[in-house]
Parts: structure tokens; sequence; C-alpha cells
């Protein structure tokens, strides 16, 4: 089933989540449904804030580009539940950002270019896993959701100055989606 994705300015986007536990209600379902609307959106990655629930829970799914042979490789995806960065690595990088919530927004943000993970898998399994390249980036910027945060607070304030406009837009749901939003005046 594909969910309505929620817009920057929603309160649940500025929470911090709850880690979950196997008990959670119905996750494999909820799981699928996260992927579903990530790929009908042509999203990267979804966490759990952005279809309104301030769980500690986020999808993953791309197929990698290679600049070198244009091609795209085999499709990566992950679930990764109660997420912890326990080490960054190596120089921060600058790369081109967009998120599902706020739509009509890229820019540029800087971020280690690899991390360690500590994760439970959708089957509660836990992983310790070095991630590099898109899927250190997609993972970083999906764990700032857990921790109440979008990407356009890590810009600089003159970026948020000049950005301040189309945020509002963003935040009135004046943006133009091809996926359903759904947006809360509460803030
Ligand atoms: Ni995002």
């Amino acid at each position: 089933m594909i969910l309505n994705i929620v817009g920057y300015g929603s309160a649940v986007l500025k929470k911090v989540a709850e880690p979950i536990d196997k008990d959670y209600p119905n996750l494999q379902e909820l799981i699928d449904d996260m992927f579903e609307t990530m790929y009908n959106a042509d999203g990267v990655g979804l966490a759990a804030p952005q279809i309104n629930l301030s769980i500690q829970l986020l999808t993953i799914g791309f197929r990698p580009y290679d600049e070198d042979t244009d091609t795209f490789g085999e499709k990566i995806e992950r679930v990764m539940i109660n997420p912890e960065i326990i080490e960054e690595k190596g120089e921060k990088i600058l790369f081109n950002e967009g998120c599902l919530s706020v739509p009509g927004i890229h820019e540029d943000v800087s971020r280690p270019e690899s991390v360690v993970v500590k994760y439970l898998d959708r089957n509660f399994e836990e992983h310790t896993e070095e991630l590099t390249g898109m899927l250190a980036r997609v993972a970083q910027h999906e764990i700032d959701h857990l921790m109440g945060k979008v990407f356009v607070d890590r810009l600089s304030n003159i970026r948020k100055t000049l950005l301040k406009r189309k945020l509002g837009d963003v935040a009135a749901g004046r943006m133009r989606t091809h996926y359903r939003m759904r947006y809360s005046t509460k803030k």
C-alpha cells in the first residue's frame, strides 16, 4: 500500500523517533509499504517519521550509478531498525541531497564519506556495517530523520535564509509532487 508522505514543517519530522522491538504491530507489512511508497515516489530512502510514524525504522533502496561506464549496478536495499552511527570515517564531502518531504529543493550537504552503523534488520538480526558511497550518504540522511532533523537543517544560515521563501512554500503544501503528500498544521 502506498502511504502519504509527510511534508517539511510537520511536527513529526522534528521529533526524535522511538526505538521499536519485535512486537511492533504489523511490522513486516509496514516495511513492505515503506518500500512501495519510496519507490513510487522515486526515492532512494525513507524514514518512518516521513509516513507520520515516530519510530526508528528506515528503508533504503537504489541502483548505484557508475560514472565511468554510465550504467547502473545491482540494486542495494537495506532495512534499518534502531540504527546508530558508531563511527565516522574519512573526509567530510559535499553531495547534492534532496528529500521526499522537501520537494523542489536540492542542496549540497557536507557529511563524512563513510560511517559504521549498528542496526537491526527486518528479522531483528544485529549488523555492524561500514557504509561508503551512496549507501553511506542515504543512511546518514535517513538516520537524521530519526533524530528529528531534515537535510536543510544542516545548511549554513546564509543558505537557509536564501531558501526561506521556498521552504515556506513547501511547508504550506504549495509544491507539486507526483506522489501523495500530507501536511499537518501542528507545529
Ligand atoms: Ni529525507
